[in-house]
């Protein structure tokens, strides 16, 4: 079955959004709290250890009922049922987009073409535990045999990203293994990285899905070379592994096939952590750890599978997003975690939402007429606040806010704890209330400002409020909840992409730039510099000098 191809800007319910959006174009969030005492109780999800409360928001019930008639009619239900059974929704690559297989429970069947995939998943995984067992308890030693004390994942994107959010997110539940990610083809990130290590005691993994990546083999083939200085050839074996798909090129690099974990086409690099991309994170948290992840993250797909809409986070999520979006003409989002550990969060979720929703062809192959791809950036609070929130509250841009904050802090401090989740409370009051002229004026009074001076500086003071915000309060940053809230917004990218109708799941606009590249690798190595722009021959000509 293939996506069905609707233009979303045709549909009956576009045609009621736009003229509902006139209505609700300035209306105030906080009229619609002082008009319905039960406001919260209907824009409010509660799921496990999660309360997804979006009442903040500039919708109504009838918003939300139109978004949801949005939803039926691009025949959503479809496709989330294409998705989860394997189906081939990856249409540019014809590929099923299987990364909720990979936390599928074992006696759950998968099918590709045909084939259940969850037998060679769960063999894998045995495989990841096994391993991660043998060095964190020092059973495979290095060349001089002594007990791993570092890990390197050597990756890029997908490849990197995902491993380096989560082994970030739970440095709580870490042991005793050193982490290091080795991404950029700068050299000198890899040297920073080098400079850290003893080869005696250092695991390499190398991670690349298709091992053509330019980035991954360069830094791979430097450090082997840093490696060779201190350790005979054959030590490679017990030092490097590989996570790909690509068997034959790894091992051409000269990784034998048992120190190879398998992964599959199916599987996009941007969702891939939750497979053997993300051996270092079982290496550094433990394969118990990693599972719970990955049982977090398959629960949220079975409530993402089986909840009506209007009940489902990840869809409420998606189609708030497109609201603002695409009624609004919003243009970016932030994402703003209360917790230091989620400070990678951000970058992790711009691969997944930019990479897969920044597309301007539909699935019909025409341009489509709206906007599609959220830009998304974020920080963590509080550190955020003293940083861009001053745009948020009083720039001219409309930013739709997620805000995560967790009940519990994993030390326990209580003091801290209070005091960041204050602010995490007072943010998205004050993004919906503001301060009135009023309010301001009775302040400056409190003050004994003088007249001219407050009326000069009222309308600096006044803040407009009527900011959207959604809040996503969890119990406490676990394993678990991580597995889920990430999964979450990769069920919005999905959402997403189904009602824009767009491919999500390919990423052909990063191909030009690095066919690019290697041809203007050539002219350097050469120094002769080929037809370009004028611009581009002159830098070219400079860096040359
Ligand atoms: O940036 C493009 C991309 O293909 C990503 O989608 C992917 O995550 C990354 O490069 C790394 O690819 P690989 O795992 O094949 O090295």
């Amino acid at each position: 079955m293939t996506l069905d191809t609707t233009n979303p800007s045709g549909t009956v319910a576009w045609q009621k959004l736009r003229t509902h959006f006139e209505k609700m174009e300035n209306v105030s969030i906080k009229e619609m709290f002082s008009n319905d005492a039960s406001r919260v109780e209907k824009f409010n999800i509660e799921w496990q250890d999660f309360i997804l409360d979006y009442s903040k928001n500039k919708v109504s019930e009838e918003t939300v009922a139109l978004l949801l008639e949005l939803a039926e009619e691009v025949e959503l239900k479809g496709a989330i049922d294409a998705y989860f059974s394997g189906q081939a929704i990856n249409q540019t690559e014809d590929r099923a987009v299987l990364h909720t297989a990979l936390r599928a429970k074992e006696n759950d069947v998968v099918l590709v073409e045909g084939v259940n995939v969850v037998p060679e998943i769960y063999k894998v995984k045995k495989d990841i535990q096994s391993f991660t067992n043998e060095i964190v308890n020092g059973v495979r030693k290095g060349f001089t045999n002594k007990a791993f004390t570092d890990v390197v994942n050597i990756g890029i994107g997908g490849s990197d990203l995902g491993p380096a959010m989560v082994v970030e997110a739970l440095q709580y539940y870490k042991n005793h293994l050193n982490v290091h990610f080795v991404s950029n083809v700068d050299g000198d990130h890899v040297n920073e990285v080098i400079k850290k290590l003893n080869p005696e005691t250092t695991l390499f993994v190398i991670v690349s899905k298709t091992f053509t990546t330019q980035e991954t083999l360069s830094n791979a083939e430097t450090i082997r070379e840093w490696f060779l200085q201190s350790a005979k050839k054959e030590d490679v074996a017990k030092h490097f592994v590989a996570v790909s798909t690509n068997i034959k090129k790894v091992t051409e690099f000269g990784i034998a096939e048992v120190n190879i974990f398998p992964m599959w086409d199916w599987v996009g690099g941007r969702f891939s952590l939750w497979s053997a991309v993300g051996l270092s994170i079982s290496l550094v948290v433990g394969f118990d750890n990693f599972n719970k992840l990955l049982k977090g993250a398959n629960e949220m797909d079975v409530h993402f599978k089986e909840t009506a809409f209007n009940k489902n986070i990840p869809v409420i999520l998606a189609l708030l997003s497109i609201w603002y979006n695409n009624f609004y003409g919003a243009e970016t989002e932030a994402l703003i975690p209360y917790t230091q550990y989620l400070q990678k969060l951000a970058p992790y979720l711009q691969q997944g939402i930019m990479e897969s929703n920044g597309k301007s062809v539909g699935r019909d192959g025409n341009t489509v007429n709206y906007q599609t791809g959220t830009i998304i950036w974020g920080e963590p609070g509080t550190n955020s606040q003293h940083a861009f929130f001053q745009l948020i509250h009083q720039g001219t841009k409309l930013i739709p806010t997620d805000f995560i904050g967790f009940k519990k802090s994993l030390y326990g401090n209580k003091d801290h704890h209070d005091k960041l989740m204050s602010n995490f409370f007072a943010q998205t009051e004050a993004l919906l209330m503001g301060k009135n002229e009023s309010q301001v004026k009775s302040e400056f009074e409190k003050a004994g400002l003088t007249s001219e001076k407050a009326d000069f500086l009222l309308p600096f003071k006044v803040f407009e409020g009527n900011k959207p915000t959604n809040t996503l309060l969890i119990e406490k940053l676990t394993p678990e909840t991580l597995g889920a809230l990430v999964a979450i917004y990769e069920h919005k990218i999905f959402v997403q992409g189904v009602i824009w109708n767009i491919f999500s799941y390919d990423q052909w606009g990063v191909e030009l730039g690095k066919q690019l590249a290697n041809s203007i690798l050539t002219e350097i190595n050469s120094g002769e510099v080929k037809d370009h722009d004028s611009s581009t021959s002159f830098l070219l000509r400079e860096y040359l000098k």
